[in-house]
């Protein structure tokens, strides 16, 4: 049973009828340009064809009942509850239940209606790997209450509306990147943001290439903390910047040259990761040129510097990550490989020629094993449709 069918048949179960709509939203991977979208830089993921789904039908009165397939557990909660983050029960709600109520608690917010709901919701997304489990969830929601509210917004405002929910009710203060992959994404291609202005564009992967997501199998839970001491790192440099730079609003309107000649003023950590992200945006900005002038060495070997400066400057890899990208680049056919996404565990993405992909794979697999004794999962990503009702 594909997972559409199971969330269709447990809602069955669960309410007795079979639900009145599926809404589907992707996860994403980010090729290039990465701790750079809260950041006002340049990005470049791709929704990937791992989704969730959520099964849904109107609630009789205003309580809105979700079960969580991947976690075997129920939220209730109503408008009333939602501010104070607590189910009918009074008792706080669960984690995974934040991301939906939180779009509920934003949709509100926004003047939008909000129905209550009865849904079941399942994801193939793996949590906390860098592939943006959380948009996908928030995005899935966010198509479920626009179905039922009878509004309909642009994807991007939908995007917008979710990363509202991330950053004030479940209090991770993320970028707008994954949300936009997630409501966004169009099949077979990349997509190109520019996250102050929000113009975004769908750009062709060379047809002789793939995308391959390899898997550590490391969770190292996104403690809103780390990401978090990121940004206000960022927001420190920037204002240590403005001293000499009076003119700049984020580290995207700050020069590597500037940067270079300033960068002594700068604490030495935060030195460390606002170089990141100068050079990052300036590296993701000469990789669009070469993608565009099918110089997949070229950018591949910009990858591998990202994977070097985040795990060095921006000290968000692991020992698994920096084992699966050494053994990647050591392959035949792989022009880059970094770690994906905010860090601390997960994926990471390579670029990959076609013809390679699948022997690739396979000794990226035994070679990672040998390193680590883990076992991962890796496989060949294909560009997917944003969040939609099937
Ligand atoms: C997480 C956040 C994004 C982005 C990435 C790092 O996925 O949700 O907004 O900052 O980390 O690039």
């Amino acid at each position: 049973m594909n997972l559409p069918e199971a969330v269709s048949a447990i809602f069955r179960q669960k309410f007795g009828q079979p639900p009145a709509f599926i809404a589907r939203a992707p996860g994403r991977v980010n090729l290039l340009g990465e701790h750079v979208d809260y950041n006002d830089g340049f990005v470049l993921p791709t929704a990937i064809d791992r989704a969730t789904f959520v099964a849904f039908s109107p609630a009789k009165n205003d309580q809105t009942t979700l079960w969580a397939v991947d976690f075997d557990q129920q939220a209730i909660f109503s408008p009333e509850t939602l501010e104070a983050k607590t189910g009918l029960d009074g008792a706080p709600l669960p984690d995974w239940a934040r991301y939906p109520a939180g779009v509920m608690w934003a949709l509100r917010q926004a003047g939008l209606e909000t129905p209550a709901l009865n849904a079941v919701f399942a994801s193939n997304v793996p949590r906390g790997s860098g592939l943006s489990s959380s948009a996908s969830v928030e995005m899935a929601f966010g198509v479920a209450w626009q179905t039922l509210g009878g509004w309909s917004l642009p994807p991007m405002e939908l995007a917008k509306l979710g990363q509202r929910a991330e950053n004030h009710y479940v209090g991770v203060n993320c970028g707008i990147m994954d949300q936009f992959a997630s409501a966004c994404g169009i099949e077979n291609r990349l997509l190109l943001l520019d996250c102050r202005s929000l113009e975004w564009e769908a750009l062709a992967l060379p047809e002789s290439v793939s995308i391959v997501v390899a898997d550590t199998t490391v969770r190292r839970k996104l403690t809103s903390g780390e990401y978090n001491n990121r940004r206000a790192a960022c927001e420190e440099a920037v204002r240590h910047l403005q001293t000499h730079l009076p003119g700049i609003r984020s580290l995207r309107d700050v020069s590597p040259d500037d940067f270079n000649r300033l960068s002594a003023q700068l604490p030495t950590q935060t030195e460390k990761r606002a170089r990141h992200v100068v050079e990052e945006i300036a590296r993701t900005q000469q990789a669009i040129s070469l993608l565009r002038s099918g110089d997949l060495t070229g950018f591949g070997a910009l990858m591998n510097a990202c994977h070097v400066s985040l795990r060095d400057l921006y000290e968000v890899s692991c020992a698994e990550l920096d084992a699966m990208v050494e053994v990647a680049q050591s392959l035949p056919g792989c022009y880059g490989a970094r770690l994906t996404g905010a860090g601390f565990g997960g994926c990471t993405v390579n670029l990959v020629a076609r013809e390679h992909a699948e022997t690739f794979a396979q000794t990226l697999a035994e070679g990672y094993r040998a390193r680590t004794g883990l076992a991962p999962e890796i496989y060949i990503s294909k560009a997917s449709a944003g969040a939609h009702l099937l």
